[in-house]
């Protein structure tokens, strides 16, 4: 399984929005797709599961957090993996699944009781957060979870502990980013923050003797809510894109983007992410499918494996 974090500390970038339908294409595509739900928000299990649905999910990703003693899950994560009906009656024909494992608006409490029972300062403290970090790497090692194509990780808009879990697990990180001034501002702090906080952990590890190294690398940057005007992206959003790639020269950009199109904007009731409402012949389908193309290229690059160990 490749483990992708769908991260930017900017909200509203449309990292949810991509997270729901790439993961929905790819498993119409025949692949099996692990979502997480790493926000308390919780849009991206309100993608899934409608929020007044009598099927919503009630083992989510908080009540495994609150099973952790010392840091330490006392439950596999593989019990917390819920199966949205809707999504998996169109995909499950073309081979592709999809699991979930939805949040709670609760996980807004799950970063301060965590570090408040690491006792903080303290070097106890101090191997606790380690643990903690390092505990959804561990839970995605699950053998359980071993038919998975790939776990697609919607990550809040901030850099806390639980945002953390997600860049330790991961062998890969996407950044959508809107070509507009205020989403695109800090780009190169976002990347620089992921890399500081890698060889941060990885020298904990060597300290705690951990063989487990984080490996996530800049899969890229992809934009999302490009608005066009007579067939081309406007003047203003053209210049934002070109002003991320100069600014992020290391990182990869994806030559394919995804629009902004009314359906991705529209409530969801039922539970079915808009790519699967959507007709082929729709130019953002096509985009969609096209950047999915170019997600799999990137991806199918070997990765170097972790090390989870208990
Ligand atoms: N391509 C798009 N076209 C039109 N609207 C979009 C598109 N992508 C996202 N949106 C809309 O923009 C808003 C923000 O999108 P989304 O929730 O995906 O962003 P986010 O980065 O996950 O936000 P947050 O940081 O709050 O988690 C939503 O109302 C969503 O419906
Ligand atoms: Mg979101």
């Amino acid at each position: 399984m490749q483990v992708v974090s769908i991260i930017n500390y900017k909200g509203g970038v449309g990292k949810t929005t991509l997270t729901a339908n790439l993961g929905a294409y790819l498993a119409q595509r025949g692949k099996r797709v692990l979502l997480v739900d790493l926000d308390p928000q919780s849009s991206l299990t309100f993608s899934l599961f409608a929020p007044d649905s009598v099927h919503r999910p009630q083992r989510t990703l908080n009540k495994w957090f609150d099973t952790f003693v010392d840091g330490v899950p006392q439950q596999r994560l593989s019990e917390f993996v819920a199966v949205p009906a809707e999504v998996n009656g169109e995909v499950v024909t073309r081979g592709g699944f999809v699991g979930l494992i939805p949040a709670h608006i609760e996980l807004i409490n799950v970063d301060r009781t965590l570090l408040v029972s690491a006792g903080m300062q303290n070097e106890q403290g101090d191997a606790h957060i380690f643990r903690v970090r390092r505990s959804l790497a561990d839970g995605l090692a699950d053998p359980a979870l071993g038919s998975y194509d790939f776990a697609l990780i919607d990550c809040p808009p901030n850099f806390n502990i639980i945002t953390q879990t997600g860049i330790v697990a991961s062998d890969h990180i996407l950044a959508p980013m809107s070509p507009d001034y205020l989403s695109t501002l800090g780009t190169q702090t976002l990347f620089s923050s992921i890399e500081k906080f890698a060889r941060e952990f990885n020298e904990q590890a060597a300290v705690y003797g951990s063989p487990y190294k984080i490996a996530a690398k800049p899969l890229g940057v992809v934009f999302t809510k490009v608005e066009y005007r007579l067939g081309h992206p406007t003047s203003a959003h053209k210049y934002y894109m070109e002003y991320v790639q100069k600014s992020v020269p290391d990182v990869p950009v994806f030559a394919n983007t995804l629009r902004d199109h009314a359906a991705f904007g529209k409530e969801n009731p039922h539970g079915k992410p808009a790519i699967l409402r959507l007709k082929p012949t729709d130019k953002v389908y096509v985009e969609l499918m096209s950047m999915a193309t170019e997600f799999l290229n990137r991806t199918e690059t070997p990765t170097r494996k972790k090390r989870a160990v208990a």
